[in-house]
């Protein structure tokens, strides 16, 4: 096949700027259970934006027609001129293509970006096509998104298992077809950091066109072997100047390179690295507590950066160390990366104004409507709990996004238990006809008692896979946060996370459930529910 590449070899990009990807809204979102409804897509876009994240990967279009109509809403309301590039994922097929420019066209600095597999094991297996043809379509494919969008990219799907010279050979005709960003993923997290820095140095070095300026290359690792943030930084090092990350690491399997180690690795580590990101890192806590919220997902307590234990001393060495000076045992400061920032803000006197001031600070953008909720909600909580911190709102917060997908919302409830007579829950839900349904439940502790009466009136085979609680802040008035995950029973098992924060427990324990199952009933289209979830003719205790 022809390639009629331009063989301009002036200097690739040396600057020390890093573009921070994140593809948290894509890859992320293909963690098992962490869909998102559009409401926490579009937050989690702006929260990105303003923490300076230079390219938001929104989505896949093509998926299905919601995840289509999400990135077009990210593209229209956070891909504004000095916003970020919002990108779209395409298969190097047209149909894919012309759906993702459908989405991202509204954005003023929109990118498509488009994949084939270089791998001869993926060509193989899973497409059945030989070398030849892949470069073909690659070139038609390429060509045909550069049609429509002015910026490009081009990712060689298990580049890390690929011949390095097709590798190349591939980039050289997404480049000469007007790509300008060469992606290089290794898809299932084979690499090593030497290799994997060795890989973006030959490609750079070899491939026709990939010195020409203004061509980008970029990392893209996933962590089955632990090493994602390694094969990251190795390939920055190795001149790649775009890192595609998600917050938390979350992603396919066990994850993609996070971006908060990324950045701070960057950061804490400038001398040795030389390079610099737009990053606030000040908003890195904030916002990895909100990906966690919306997604489901809870970040380990021993995790780099955002964990809870990250900047933790327990041993008594270290403690004595960090009371006589704090570079004893901390390599970087807490208030870095936001840690401390969450101040005690808010009580039950304060007004709607500085609730509406505290929140904009936050990055939240919400309408009048969503406000008048939210200040019902954090006065109830108010009345409960002294001070309401930065983080007890967005757990709040969490709560209240859930709500498009909300068929069944909690009403009320009332749990007995002890050490005398069974734990029995009465639960009213109020069903996605209007209507008010009440049950009771019996089971070997409150929240099992609460899951048994919910059960009765929902109706929808599920079994728990992971129930997680946990205090947002400190005190015996503390909110608890409750992070639940189900999976169907349909022999799919397709797993749904659900996010609960109250001052009881219990009611949060309820609250992530029915979160959960909310999330399940509009995903599987149960009996009579729209995809959009706007109604339902579920079957009901005591329908008639
Ligand atoms: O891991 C991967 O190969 C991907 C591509 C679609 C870029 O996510
Ligand atoms: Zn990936």
């Amino acid at each position: 096949m022809e390639t009629n590449v331009q063989t301009d070899t002036s200097e690739a990009d040396v600057s020390t700027h890093v573009r921070i990807f994140d593809t948290t809204l894509r890859d992320g979102e293909q963690s098992p259970g962490a869909s998102l409804n559009s409401a926490e897509k579009l937050e989690i876009a702006r929260h990105l934006a303003a923490m300076g994240v230079d390219i938001i990967e929104a989505g896949f279009p093509a998926a299905s027609p919601d995840d289509l109509a999400a990135v077009r809403r990210i593209a229209e309301e956070v891909g504004k001129a000095d916003g970020p590039i919002i990108c779209g994922l395409a298969r190097a097929v047209k149909g894919d293509i012309d759906k993702c420019w459908e989405a991202v066209q509204y954005a003023a600095k929109p990118r498509i970006h488009v994949f084939l597999s270089t791998s001869d094991i993926h060509l193989k297996y899973q497409f059945n096509i030989d070398r030849e043809e892949a470069l073909l379509r690659i070139q038609q494919m390429v060509r045909y998104a550069r049609s429509l969008c002015a910026d490009v990219e081009y990712s060689p799907m298990d580049a890390g298992r690929s011949e390095p010279a097709f590798v190349a050979q591939a980039c050289a005709i997404a480049i000469e077809e007007g790509a300008t960003t060469l992606n290089i993923p290794d898809t299932v997290g084979y690499m090593t950091p030497a290799e994997y820095g060795a890989l973006i140095a030959y490609l750079i070095e070899n491939t026709p066109g990939g010195k020409n300026p203004g061509i980008i290359w970029s990392t893209h690792c996933h962590d089955d072997l632990g090493m994602a943030t390694a094969n990251t930084l190795a390939g920055l090092q190795a001149g790649a100047r775009q890192a595609e990350v998600t917050i938390n690491g979350i992603g396919e399997r066990a994850g993609n390179t996070s971006l908060e180690e990324v950045v701070m690795a960057i950061n804490t580590r400038q001398p040795y690295y030389n390079l610099t990101t737009r990053i606030d890192t000040k908003q890195l806590t904030r916002v990895s507590r909100l990906v966690a919220n919306y997604t489901g997902i809870v970040v380990q307590p021993n995790k780099a950066i955002v964990g809870a234990n990250a900047f933790s001393h327990e041993a008594g060495i270290h403690q004595d160390g960090q009371l006589k000076h704090h570079s004893t045992y901390e390599i970087m400061r807490p208030e870095s990366v936001g840690l401390s920032e969450s101040r005690l803000v808010l009580g039950k006197h304060s007004g709607r104004h500085a609730f509406k001031v505290r929140l904009r600070d936050l990055g939240y953008q919400l309408s009048d409507k969503e406000l008048d909720e939210a200040f019902k909600r954090f006065k109830d909580v108010a009345d409960k709990k002294k001070h309401i911190t930065d983080a007890d709102l967005q757990a709040l917060l969490a709560d209240q996004l859930q709500g498009p997908t909300e068929l069944f919302k909690l009403r009320g409830m009332q749990v007995t238990c002890g050490q005398i007579g069974m734990p029995t829950a009465t639960i009213k839900l109020e069903g996605p006809d209007g209507k008010e349904y009440i049950e009771a439940g019996i089971g070997t502790g409150p929240v099992d008692a609460t899951y048994s009466a919910i059960d009765k009136i929902v109706k929808m085979p599920n079994r728990l896979l992971e129930f997680a609680v946990h205090a947002i802040t400190e005190g015996i008035d503390a909110i608890g946060e409750v992070t639940v995950r189900i999976c169907t029973k349909d022999g799919e098992y397709q797993t749904f996370g659900g996010h609960g924060a109250d001052p009881d427990i219990v009611v949060a324990s309820a609250k992530a459930y029915l979160a959960a199952l909310n999330r399940m009933l509009v995903a599987t289209g149960a009996p009579g529910v729209t995809p959009e979830g706007e109604r339902a003719t579920i079957k009901m205790a005591g329908a008639d």
